[in-house]
């Protein structure tokens, strides 16, 4: 089934000079590129994304990491493009991650772990309409 979800490069991914490099895999994979950014964002925003942290000890260091350079904001349509990127992005822990993923390949800490991206169809919904209210293309 077709899927809009949302990838979020964070500010360690772009500092790392990682967007060419996350974007090619995507497209690597046949997923669609139908929103696209480099914004700085807004506190509030990345509160919001993520609220269900909000309770969680690392809740105020990821809101700072979020802010503290720019991020890219992307929507990616295709067929199961939900859990294809989830997997492809691989563990939240990169020792976690494996060989092959973006933070197994590319990350070593749980705190610069260089991506997000939506967990269910559900939270990629609440995602895109909160890091791209204008609409998406296509
Ligand atoms: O990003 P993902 O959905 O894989 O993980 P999460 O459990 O939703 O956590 C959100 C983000 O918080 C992670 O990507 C980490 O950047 C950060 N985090 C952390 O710094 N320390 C933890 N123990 C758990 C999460
Ligand atoms: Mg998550």
């Amino acid at each position: 089934m077709s899927e809009t979800t949302l990838v979020l490069i964070k500010p360690g991914g772009v500092n790392r000079n990682l967007i060419g490099e996350i974007t090619r895999r995507i497209e690597a994979r046949d997923l669609k590129v139908v929103g696209l950014k480099l914004i700085n964002a807004e506190r509030a925003t990345v509160e919001e994304h993520y609220a269900e942290h909000r309770e969680r000890p690392f809740f105020g260091a990821v809101v700072d990491y979020l802010c503290s350079g720019p991020v890219v904001a992307m929507a990616i349509k295709g067929t199961n493009a939900v859990k294809a990127i989830r997997a492809m992005m691989g563990a939240t822990n990169p020792l976690e991650a494996n060989p092959g993923t973006v933070r197994g390949d590319f990350a070593l800490t749980i705190d610069d772990n260089l991506t997000h991206s939506s967990s269910d169809p559900e939270a990629a919904a609440r995602e895109l309409g909160l890091w791209f209210p204008e609409g998406t293309v296509g």
